[in-house]
């Protein structure tokens, strides 16, 4: 059973942000016992952007949002709701879409944020399509913004080389029929919990003068439990999708995995038979950017000419919960 639509409903433009600091893998190299050798091999990535101190997953957000409306060609005002997707947000509350909201001056929106980790966007995505769909509203925002260096251990090698600094954005609205989003899936384990998860700084173990010298406000991960899971379940999702819309692997124009290793993109790819040069990439100078991997990935490939009207295209995302999910859409412009 596909998951429709009750319109056709898809993006109908990006945007995308990244702070200027670059940070190669020779820089971190000076803070943890790495190497570039090791982080390109084992991860594909050459370098990451950092936010300065004083930036927030919001600041970003606003720059990507910008981006995208004047792409667009509309305003703010003609937002309805703003969906920030992000684990990183400015504060606890007010929500990160609230500060946007703020900063863009959507004055007729309404927003909240949403947090599924690095399946975030397409969480959000689908969310904005169903918003979108019920006729209820008419222009959304899904925002994917995340500081990850604000949880990062600088001390831990084994995440530190990971994560990086960004936002990307999309306009959701009703489309041309037949175009947009043409199905989704998405899933949720909370037995993968202790494999990614960031142990202090919530309701369960508030912040403590113990708990910020334990560094347990940041990223804990089982690299090597996630990574099984995250070939496997965003290779499974993407399949689904092609099969339960009778659409052959060889017609699909690209595919946009969730940027967390490039051996995990590869192999997914490789699952659905796809030749490399229909996946989308940009791990390699950004890193791991957690809910802006999937609309920079798709922001940058639609820039690059890669995506034209009526091509399929493939988001596949994996994430900390676990979560993961998978959404088909004929490009629609
Ligand atoms: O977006 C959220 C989802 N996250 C992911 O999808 C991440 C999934 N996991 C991964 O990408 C990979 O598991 C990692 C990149 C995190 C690790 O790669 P791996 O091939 O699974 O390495 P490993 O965990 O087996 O570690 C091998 C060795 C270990 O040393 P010992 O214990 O064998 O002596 C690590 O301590 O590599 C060591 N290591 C490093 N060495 C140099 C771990 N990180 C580093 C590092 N530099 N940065």
């Amino acid at each position: 059973m596909t998951r429709t639509l009750s319109k056709s409903v898809g993006i109908t433009a990006t945007g995308q942000f990244y702070p200027e600091r670059i940070v190669n893998n020779q820089e971190l190299a000076l803070l943890v016992d790495t190497s570039d050798e090791w982080i390109i091999s084992r991860t594909g990535i050459r370098e990451r952007r950092w936010v300065e101190p004083g930036v927030g997953s919001s600041d970003l957000g606003v720059e990507a949002l910008n981006m995208a409306l004047n792409n667009r060609g509309i305003g703010a005002d003609d937002l309805d709701a703003i969906i920030a997707c992000t684990v990183t947000p400015d504060m606890l509350f007010p929500c990160t879409a609230a500060l946007i909201q703020t900063k863009v001056g959507a004055s007729k929106a309404f927003g909240f944020d949403l947090n599924a980790a690095c399946s975030s966007f397409i969480f959000g995505l689908s969310t904005a399509a169903s918003l979108v769909a019920s006729g209820a509203y008419k222009r959304v925002a899904v925002v994917g913004c995340d500081v990850m260096t604000s949880i990062a251990d600088k001390k831990d090698r084994n995440t530190l080389v990971l994560f990086g600094d960004g936002a990307g954005a999309v306009i959701v609205e009703e489309v041309e029929a037949g175009y947009g989003i043409l199905d989704f899936e998405q899933r949720i384990d909370g037995r993968g919990a202790p494999y990614l998860y960031m142990p202090a700084g919530g309701s369960l173990k508030p912040a403590t003068a113990e708990t910020v010298a334990a560094n347990q406000h940041c990223i804990h991960q089982n690299g090597k439990e996630v990574y099984k899971n995250a070939v496997r379940d965003m290779a499974e999702i993407s399949r689904l999708m092609l099969d339960r819309n009778a659409i052959d692997p060889k017609d699909l124009k690209l595919f946009v995995p969730h940027q967390a290793n490039n051996r995990i993109m590869e192999a997914a790819a490789k699952r659905l038979e796809l030749p490399l040069d229909r996946m989308a990439t940009n791990i390699e100078l950004f890193a791991n950017t957690t809910s802006a991997t999937l609309p920079t990935a798709l922001h940058q490939s639609l820039g690059a000419g890669k995506v034209q009207k009526g091509d399929y295209v493939v988001l596949a995302a994996f994430g900390a919960g676990f979560t993961w999910g998978g959404m088909l859409m004929k490009w629609a412009y």
